[in-house]
């Protein structure tokens, strides 16, 4: 996505190479997630997430991207990702997918979708036209906690916001497009992309981390977590533990790779485990200080409101705040 966002095009012959994947999407192809998961009611569940004749039509569109130069191609396939999630009969909402408010009465069908897929060229191709990317840049497309190492130039200013220590699970809320897109085919593949995730959700068997030692406020909480009896899932001491080892490294590796005064902004929000609040800007500010960083400022960027349930305690808000290093 990143690629395609950042793509300059000329826009000759935009219009007939538009028409050919409209008429491609309109004739429509069997696709193959047909009978997948959940993906349509011919897998026989109670819910789906598509109705066939967008998955049918979404796959007509995409043989036809085949045609196309890499560029263009994967311009088309953008928009025929955004418009069979516009054609979704669920939407993303908060840590998961939601199935919207009378999905069924929605009756997504080939239509929509090509109306859907419609809009969206029409942007891109004004788009194109008028407001061409000024400047190239380089997109590393991997995990974090290895490939920062790997990285030949030194950086003056770093801008992130990692994972929350929210146990959401990214793969989860996007396998609709992972799916769709092809960049995973089948559970296998998901199953190891998920292990590449900075280990912020129970979604997998978490591999045991090694380290304990992540300061002051981090050994307070933690404790508390230790002792709760009241967490919904076994593997959340690890979690914890996990994503603060992921942090760490991370934080020390940028350290490594940014210049003499270099700046890291991060940010992040605090969670609530058990009724006890985690606060991770604190902790990351400890840590980052241990791995070189010299802490500028935390400022609370917004308190985000939780809902009360009884993981949550009293606590109807967490910090949001960005944590500024210098080095
Ligand atoms: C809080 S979100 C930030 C999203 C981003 N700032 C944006 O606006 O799209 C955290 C992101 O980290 C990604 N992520 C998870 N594990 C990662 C890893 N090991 N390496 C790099 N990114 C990872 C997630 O997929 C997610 O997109």
């Amino acid at each position: 996505m990143s690629r395609v966002k950042l793509l300059n095009l000329k826009t000759k012959n935009i219009d007939r190479d538009i028409d050919f994947l409209i008429n491609s999407s309109n004739k429509g192809r069997t696709s193959n997630l047909l009978n997948f998961s959940t993906f349509s009611e011919l897998t026989g569940k109670s819910k789906w997430l598509f109705n066939s004749q967008v998955l049918n039509s979404f796959e007509g569109g995409w043989s036809a991207t085949k045609k196309f130069p890499k560029k263009k191609r994967e311009l088309f396939q953008l928009a025929l990702i955004g418009a069979a999630l516009d054609n979704c009969n669920a939407s993303k909402d908060g840590k998961c997918l939601k199935y919207r408010p009378n999905w069924k009465d929605r009756e997504f069908d080939k239509d929509t979708f090509i109306n859907s897929l419609e809009d969206r060229l029409l942007v891109i191709s004004k788009d194109l036209e008028e407001n061409p990317i000024p400047e190239k840049a380089i997109i590393i497309n991997k995990d974090s906690r290895t490939a920062i190492n790997k990285i030949s130039q030194k950086f003056k200013l770093c801008i992130t916001s990692p994972p929350y220590l929210n146990s959401f699970d990214y793969t989860d809320i996007y396998r609709p497009e992972l799916f769709l897109g092809k960049f995973i085919n089948g559970h296998e593949e998901l199953r190891a992309l998920r292990q590449k995730t900075v280990r912020s959700h129970v979604e997998i068997k978490l591999p045991e981390p090694l380290s304990i030692e992540y300061g002051d406020v981090f050994n307070k909480v933690y404790g508390n977590i230790l002792e709760s009896e009241n967490l919904w899932d076994k593997q959340i001491p690890i979690m914890i533990q996990s994503y603060f080892e992921d942090m760490q490294n991370v934080l020390s590796s940028l350290n490594e790779k940014a210049k003499k005064n270099g700046q890291l902004w991060l940010v992040v929000a605090n969670s609530v485990y058990a009724g006890i609040e985690i606060p991770v800007d604190l902790i990351l500010a400890e840590i980052g200080t241990r791995k070189g960083w010299e802490l500028k400022r935390i400022e609370v960027l917004r308190k985000i409101q939780r809902r009360k349930t009884k993981h949550n305690g009293n606590i109807n808000s967490v910090r949001e705040s960005l944590i500024v290093f210098q080095k």
